[in-house]
């Protein structure tokens, strides 16, 4: 992930910038740079492609006297690890670093070009620094035009802009990517989170989505996403002692579940090719999809989940039969295998002893073995032909949640790279399905405003005793980890079924002390509309072709209604509309398209059984009896 830094100094920050880029080399970069004003407030950059060696070398030999700056590792998403397409990116009235992704700059770059203006890179993020260029051009101050800007922008994103002329003025902007704003005397600092501004201040606030915050040297303005002035906490942080810390969350899982918006869009920029919106793997892969007969997926917990989901994947878009097990029979089942077929493995922390037998096992049987983990540098990751790492960061809460999400997206991106050398998906499929990856994290931090109301709810879920939780297709294995999370948290007994399969049997359990969660995202037709986002979503449901159960799934929600079981619907505004009558409480997430569900509607799953545990005080980050690694049969 890209890193952020800015300092509105009092004397010069090039050395202080770099100090502080260094504390965020552990996020991955590949090219780094920084600006500052000189001479009282030219836009000055020094860029380089590499190690942050390249860029301490280039201001040796050309060093920056400025003492307000801005500075950035960049891990390339849109365009090559090259210094042109190095951070900051300007023009002489205004710099910007940026980390995560600008959705719709291709439209906003070729509505600039037909405009006039000249790009000097392949970057998402230039797009940002033409838009305020126009905008100061129009006469409008840095404050409106950075206003104006952030409202033409789509996507997960943090920014900080710099200003020629301006030595007491810096701008930071947060949707989807943290930005942590740091207290000094008569200084002021921005920061991609408090451990790279742990050598300058321990006083940091952080900014909620939405929020942008104009900064001088002795003052600090934060405006939510409706443009009114709000005052965010500020906190000690004690990130000098530790390189991992809390944020303002108050337990780790919370902080991961936040960051899952920018851990999702890293791991997807890993995968896809954002500017052509296609996949494009980091390496080549040592079979061909097409010569597969079957796919064989094997995990445990939360990752056998995902894989889960992936499953659903993988038949749909390359009909490629998939067959699961969680490791620990998958070892011992003396699974007949064809060599030559692909076993997959998917570990966050690629240590876990039954899924590295299941590996070894399918070693042995001469199948191609590739592997979805989160440690690189782990047992799997080491044994496997095929390492496809998940790039959350490291999870330092027991339950997973980051790592979950970011598995989804990689065995998305598999599954549509195996459907294109199929040829069950077309080249406008893939663009289709890529394109809706692309638009995830977006609909990720929008799914976190639902956290107020999950509050209130968990107050009702801590009385419970039992759970259940319901879900068809691809929402089956949500089902499946949102019940597990809670047990695991909570210590609340939680059942994850198929809806259908309500009826035989699980129904006996229902009664008015049982909540039931159901997860139904709205999957009927879709009429054509004048909405882009609908026409997105419709196109994506040509390229899916899933089937229609929402309608299934009502119809065991009712059958839950009539006996007295307390619904708590999960669905989008249309769901919502058609599903609501019967629940107790309905959380409303985003439209979109519905192969990306699995991803967004994680979030409220996580969000219930973390509140649930918050209000029962349980021991969220390291629950009674388990174990992050689990190295033991
Ligand atoms: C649940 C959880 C576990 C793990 C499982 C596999 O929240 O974290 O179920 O998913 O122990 O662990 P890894 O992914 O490290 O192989």
């Amino acid at each position: 992930m890209c890193g952020i830094v800015g300092i509105l100094g009092r004397e010069p920050v090039a050395g202080q910038l770099v100090d502080a880029l260094k504390r965020l080399e552990y996020r991955g970069y590949d090219s780094a740079g920084v600006a500052t004003l000189e001479n009282g407030g030219t836009l000055t950059r020094r860029r380089a492609e590499g190690k942050l060696s390249a860029l301490e070398g280039r201001l040796e030999r050309e060093p920056l006297q400025g003492s307000v700056g801005i500075g950035h590792t960049r891990w390339a998403t849109h365009g090559k690890p090259t210094e042109n397409n190095a951070h900051p990116h300007a023009t002489d009235k205004v710099a910007v670093v940026h980390n995560g992704i600008i959705e719709n700059f291709r439209e906003l770059r070729e509505e600039l070009i037909r405009e006039g203006a000249t790009f000097g890179s392949e970057t998402d993020t230039e797009v940002v620094v033409h838009l305020v260029s126009r905008e100061l051009k129009r006469g409008q101050s840095p404050v409106d035009a950075v206003a104006a800007t952030l409202g033409q922008l789509r996507g997960a994103f943090a920014l900080a802009f710099l200003f020629a002329g301006e030595t007491d003025l810096m701008i930071g902007a947060r949707r989807g990517s943290p930005l942590a704003i740091g207290y000094g005397e008569g200084r002021m600092y921005l920061g991609s989170d408090a451990i790279a501004l742990a050598p300058f201040t321990d006083r940091v606030s952080y900014l909620d989505d939405g929020d942008w915050v104009v900064l001088t040297h002795d003052s600090v303005a934060v405006r939510d996403a409706d443009g009114k002035a709000v005052e965010r906490p500020v906190i000690k942080t004690a990130a000098s002692a530790a390189l991992i810390d809390k944020g303002n969350h108050k337990h780790f899982m919370a902080k991961e579940i936040h960051e899952q918006p920018e851990v999702v869009g890293h791991t997807l920029a890993h995968y896809i090719d954002m500017a052509e919106e296609k996949i494009d793997l980091p390496h080549a892969l040592p079979f061909d999809f097409k010569n597969l007969k079957r796919v064989s997926l094997s995990a445990c917990g939360t990752a056998y989940y995902a894989g889960l989901v992936g499953k659903y994947w993988f038949e749909r878009f390359a009909r490629l039969p998939v067959e699961i097990d969680v490791a620990s029979e998958f070892r011992y089942r003396d699974v007949p295998l064809d060599p030559g077929n692909l076993a997959v493995f998917v570990s966050q922390s690629g240590e876990t002893a039954d899924t590295l037998a299941s590996l070894r096992y399918a070693k042995e049987h001469q199948q191609h073995v590739l592997s979805v983990v989160n440690v690189p540098t782990s047992t799997i990751a080491r044994e496997s032909d095929v390492v496809m790492p998940t790039l959350a960061g490291p999870e330092i809460g027991v339950a997973s949640t980051k790592a979950f999400t970011c598995q989804l997206a990689v065995l998305a991106c598999l599954a549509i790279a195996a459907g294109r050398a199929r040829g069950t998906l077309s080249r406008e499929d893939e663009r289709i399905l890529v394109r809706a990856l692309i638009e995830t994290p977006r609909h990720m931090s929008e799914a976190l405003a639902i956290e107020p109301q999950v509050e209130q709810l968990a107050h009702t879920l801590a009385k419970c005793k039992d759970a259940l939780y319901l879900g068809r297709g691809t929402s089956f294995p949500i089902a499946l980890e949102g019940a597990l999370k809670l047990k695991e948290i909570s210590y609340i007994h939680a059942e994850g079924y198929a809806a259908g399969e309500l009826k035989h049997g699980p129904i006996a359990l229902i009664d008015e002390t049982v909540p039931v969660v159901v997860i139904a995202p709205y999957d009927q037709g879709f009429e054509k509309t004048k909405s882009n986002l609908q026409d997105m979503v419709e196109l994506s449901r040509r390229a899916y072709r899933p089937a229609a159960v929402f309608e299934k799934t009502v119809s065991n929600m009712q059958e839950v209604a009539a006996r007295g079981g307390q619904i708590i619907l999960i669905s989008d505004p249309k769901g919502v509309a058609e599903g609501a009558t019967e629940s107790l409480v309905t959380l409303t997430m985003p439209e979109m398209p519905l192969s990306v569900t699995p991803l967004v509607y994680a979030i409220p799953i996580q969000l219930i059984a973390y509140h649930t545990a918050a209000v029962m005080g349980t021991d969220v980050d390291q629950p009674r009896n388990l174990a992050k690694s689990v190295t033991v049969e």
